[in-house]
């Protein structure tokens, strides 16, 4: 794995604590994710199953976990199965996981073949009540391909239909999100690698540059600096393209007077940064560029405020519309009076304004948590209010990672953001 595996304590508490939390009698299974193809006989990167990394630590494909906190045998209250080495697969492939490593890593001491795994699985079923399976319930999913925990639901009920399918995913999330003190760590290590890739953009960037040019200094960047790479597909979006909220072809020349929105994060010990900053092209705002920056900067600094124990995204969202609503009467782009005459279902401000400003933060850069999900000291989520202006060919995002509590953190402080020290870096 680029960068550092994180210690095995981590994975022996996660699973305690998931364990502690099933019902009596049960088993909860979790598998690691598809391979995914490409086209031909070609895979996407591999990505572990974000479950299944943080309860084992495992970064393999065809790994299971069982945890039967109850079975009778003490030894088969935690099993990892996994793929069998072979001499002809590893000249392939590479190296896999002997048992001894997986006994390292995840701190698991049953380790068995994924031969066995029908076999062993009846055994712990019929010891149980309910099985446990770990569906996406991200509120945002939607595909129409099955994947693996989904057809292994399936398979479980046609298998085994008098037991109780049960939910694990209400649980983890819980669990994931609030992070340790070890995730903070190294979610503190991914917004410092993205700090120094921005800072190299900052003194990169010229007029001419094309946008694949900057985004190859972040990669360079995150790579040299021990990331695993991007935690998502990175936005590199001079002058217009900040107005497409999903940009992500990167392929055009940044112009002369023109603003360039970022919005990058490094990968880190599987850990996601999720950050956005915009600057001018040429290293100076102009003075209309400068006036809906600073507009934006001031509602962030005082949404980050709201990232304390008891609030939620939806009250952030809201209260951020309000403030850059206001602001918005102060750039020009309406009045009062035509406010108090908007239709409520279509606020003026959704025009300029269009995404909500806030969303978790871990393993995943949309991390597991909802809208409704009340704060909590040591949830991680973004601060990422923007305004895009079409007719001027703006378009602004400024984003940065709080850690909630009565004091919140931002482990974005080092990422520069004001006008003068942007404008300074800038200059050549
Ligand atoms: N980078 C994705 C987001 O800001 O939500
Ligand atoms: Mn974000
Ligand atoms: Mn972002």
């Amino acid at each position: 794995m680029k960068s550092e595996s994180l210690n095995v304590n981590f994975f022996v508490e996660n699973r305690k604590k998931l364990a502690s939390r099933l019902n009596a009698k049960s088993v909860a299974i979790v598998n690691s994710n598809d391979e995914l193809t490409r086209n031909g006989d070609q895979d996407f990167q591999y990505r572990q199953s974000s479950d299944l990394f943080y309860l084992t630590g495992l970064i393999q494909e065809k790994c299971i976990l069982t945890l039967c906190p109850d079975h009778p045998e003490k030894n088969m209250r935690e099993v990892i199965y996994t793929i069998k080495p072979n001499e002809q697969l590893e000249t392939w492939t590479g190296h896999k996981y002997t048992k001894e490593e997986v006994i390292e890593v995840s701190g698991v001491k049953t380790v068995k073949w994924l031969e066995d795994f029908e076999m062993t699985l009846r055994d712990i079923v019929l010891s149980s009540d309910n099985i446990y399976i770990n569906l996406n319930e991200y509120s945002k999913y939607q595909t129409d391909v099955a994947y693996i925990s989904n057809r292994f639901a399936l398979k479980i009920r046609e298998m085994y239909p008098a037991h109780n399918l049960k939910r694990l995913a209400p649980l983890i999330t819980k669990q994931r999100l609030i992070k340790e003190p070890e995730e903070l760590r190294v979610l503190g290590i991914a917004c410092d690698i993205t700090n120094m890739a921005f800072r190299r953009v900052l003194t990169f960037t010229k007029p001419g540059d094309m946008e694949y040019e900057v985004e190859a200094e972040i990669t360079y960047k995150f790579l040299k600096n021990g990331a695993q790479g991007h935690a998502y597909q990175p936005i590199v979006a001079s002058g217009d393209n900040a107005l497409v909220l999903h940009y992500i072809e990167n392929s055009m020349e940044c112009k002369d007077g023109d603003l360039m929105l970022l919005d990058i994060g490094a990968e880190y010990s599987n850990y996601a940064a999720d950050c956005s900053r915009t600057i001018p092209v040429n290293g100076k705002f102009t003075e209309r560029q400068k006036q809906c920056y600073e507009a934006v900067l001031r509602v962030q600094k005082e949404a980050i405020k709201l990232y304390v124990p008891g609030n939620t995204i939806d009250i952030v969202n809201k209260a951020v519309w309000k403030m850059m609503e206001k602001e918005m009467i102060g750039l020009g782009l309406f009045t009062k009076e035509e406010m108090k005459n908007q239709d409520s279902e279509q606020p003026l401000y959704a025009k300029y304004l269009m995404h909500g400003v806030a969303h978790f933060i871990g393993l995943d850069v949309h991390d597991v948590g909802g809208k409704y999900e009340k704060f909590e000291k040591g949830m991680v989520l973004t601060c990422e209010p923007g305004i895009y202006i079409k007719e001027e060919r703006i378009g602004i995002r400024i984003e940065n990672d709080i850690v909630v509590g009565d004091t919140p953190v931002d482990l974005m402080a080092e990422i520069p953001k004001e006008v003068d020290e942007i404008e300074e870096l800038m200059k050549r």
